[in-house]
């Protein structure tokens, strides 16, 4: 790590400049949304570079992405502190938890193969934390991937703690908090991640806008929530679930006589600026809570290029879908003149999900538009299916780096996923059968790397062994959908429907691949992965009341590596000391599954 010293001096500089200029009373901190928001270069060059790429002569299709990350021996650092905080996104004062003062929270950008490290403190006096990147495989450092009770231990009030892990893929992604639904009291951001483009000239990109982050709103804090949503009345359960508003880049109005709580009126919309002629890349991530966003911009049309960490053949759609977790790379062409201006729309999709308020909106300005008056441009026709079928169809989407799943798995499991009572009453998603629960003093990861893998059947452990490639065959017996998300892997889609999977397989040679996949309401999703990454993945559905719930499994995979060669470092041992000594004097309210 010889250039480490560079690249962190910088990043601190231009991290303390954009804190300082970016004074917004309703997001706190944070620039998005505003048309002072940073733009994106293709690639960092604030370190010692060799001539040319940051990843030399790797391209999107002569390099393997999940294995052959270049070494580019730069670090990038980050020190966040999480806080609780007041702030009025849509101009409703609600408690938030955030990181350095701002939502949405500040940006990780790095290039492919760099090292990302990340101090965190925890300022919040009462309860614990841990941060997960979304995405990433963690193959070197299978320890940092965020989940306490899994692979670490929740970091305890006023310690801090370093994540150190490789930019092991490259495209656009976010972290956020894993503890309980903390993320969903502000705890999360964008994650943009350069790497080889696969375009093109024709269909190359002039201007990337970076991240638009969705997220369905609440007004209270995610523990209020998570209490009715744990609760015997399946009334409030529903009521829980239900936004109140939907957010693009952390900012919309709110009608303020549809609430009692503290509320000023026109908080306004997030505003982006198009260059007539030119194409801008646009990073949607769908960081929302519950609801399925359908996406579009008036006038516009979007091709895409990317699904989650994969880049595909491009395609074009007026509108696109995505489930809590999910991201899609998208192109958009100017082809407004200028003095114009236009809506960006994101609406919930509201056959699965309960909205007051399902309608986010932003500007787009052209040069010359009035960047205080409202567009006024006609909507996209409505063409997502619901949230019963994906938003494009799977047999379409083709990764641009060919990979051939094994015909015959060495091993397949049958999972079953299903809404019932359990023994006190509380309505609670079930694993063919089992409700989750975690441990946070008791990490599976160290137990295991201690040689210990016998565990309480509610940890829901899918113990692997040695086999090398994994099938699942995942069974939705509930009728709404669900956006399962998978840690330390990107997933080979091979086949999801509604009613039962006839054995039919999507592009066997090709088969498209993300790490979070809708299945549908009562219907199917076979999956199947290389198990090459030692470790403990977990496997659930990405809504945070649904995961609160018990809609989690962990996958865990070469056990013997696990205990043999794995080199846990000694941080991962004192937060767990940490945390014991926390969770001796305090009572943890662990009222969910802990995650
Ligand atoms: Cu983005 Cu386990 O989550």
């Amino acid at each position: 790590m010889v250039n480490a010293a560079i690249p962190k001096l910088l990043v601190g500089v231009l991290t303390t400049l954009n804190a300082n200029l970016a004074q917004n009373v309703t997001n706190g901190a944070s620039e998005w949304g505003t048309l002072s928001a940073q733009k994106f270069s293709k690639f960092l060059t604030n370190n010692p570079l060799p001539d040319g790429y940051p990843w030399s002569t790797l391209t999107a299709t002569n390099a393997d992405p999940y294995t052959q990350a270049p070494v580019t021996g730069v670090v990038r650092h980050y020190d966040w502190t999480i806080s609780r905080k007041t702030l009025a996104p849509d101009g409703v004062e609600r408690p938030m938890i955030v990181v350095n003062g701002a939502f949405p929270g500040p940006t990780i950008e790095a290039n492919w193969g760099d090292w990302i490290e990340v101090t965190v403190t925890n300022g919040l006096e009462d309860e614990g934390t841990s941060l997960h990147w979304h995405g990433l495989l963690q193959t070197e450092t299978p320890w940092f991937d965020g989940v306490p009770g899994v692979q670490q231990c929740p970091i305890a009030p006023g310690s801090t703690f370093t994540y150190r892990f490789r930019a092991d893929l490259y495209g656009t992604s976010w972290w956020h908090s894993h503890y309980s639904a903390q993320y969903s009291s502000g705890v999360l951001g964008p994650m943009i991640i350069h790497g080889p483009n696969h375009l093109k000239e024709t269909e190359d990109y002039d201007i990337d806008l970076g991240p638009v982050l969705l997220t369905d709103w609440y007004h209270r804090a995610y523990f209020d929530i998570v209490e009715d949503v744990m609760g015997t009345d399946i009334n409030s359960i529903i009521a829980a679930g239900s936004s109140e508003n939907n957010l693009i880049n952390g900012k919309m109005n709110f009608n303020c006589s549809n609430t009692n709580l503290p509320c000023t009126e026109g908080a306004g919309i997030s505003k982006f600026e198009f260059t007539t002629g030119k194409k801008h890349r646009l990073r949607l991530i769908n960081a929302g809570s519950e609801g399925q966003q359908k996406f579009s911009i008036d006038e516009h049309s979007l091709t895409v290029i990317a699904r989650d960490f994969v880049p595909v053949e491009p395609y074009t759609l007026n509108m696109v879908s995505l489930g809590i977790g999910q991201r899609l790379d998208v192109i958009v062409e100017a082809t407004g003149s200028s003095g114009s201006s236009y809506f960006m729309r994101s609406t919930i999709e509201t056959n699965c999900t309960r909205s007051s308020q399902p309608y986010a909106l932003a500007a787009v300005y052209y040069p010359d538009a009035n960047q205080t008056a409202l567009p006024n441009s006609t909507p996209q026709p409505d063409t997502r299916p619901d949230c019963t079928k994906p938003d494009y169809p799977l047999e379409s989407t083709v990764p641009i780096y060919k990979i051939t799943p094994a015909e015959t798995p060495d091993l397949t499991y049958e999972i079953e996923l299903s809404l019932a009572q359990n023994s006190s009453g509380n309505w609670v998603w079930f694993m063919s059968g089992s409700s989750f629960r975690v441990n946070f003093n008791e990490p599976v990861l160290i137990l295991a790397n201690k040689g210990n893998t016998s565990f309480p059947s509610n940890w829901n452990v899918y113990n692997s062994g040695n086999a090398t490639n994994v099938r699942v065959i995942l069974k939705n017996l509930f009728t709404v959908g669900h956006p399962m998300h998978f840690h330390g892997h990107n997933m080979f889609e091979l086949a999801s429907g509604t009613g039962t999977w006839d054995g039919t397989i999507t592009n066997p040679e090709n088969p498209p691949r993300r790490d979070t996949h809708m299945i549908p309401g009562s219907g199917y999703y076979v999956f199947q992965y290389v198990a090459d990454n030692p470790g403990v993945w977990p496997f659930h559905c990405h809504i945070a009341w649904h995961v609160s719930g018990g809609l989690y499994v962990n996958l865990m995979e070469h056990p013997d590596k696990i205990a043999q060669n794995m080199k846990i470092p000694q941080i991962m041992h004192q937060t767990c000391r940490d945390w014991a000594a926390f969770s001796n004097t305090t009572v943890i309210d662990q009222i969910d599954s802990g995650l």
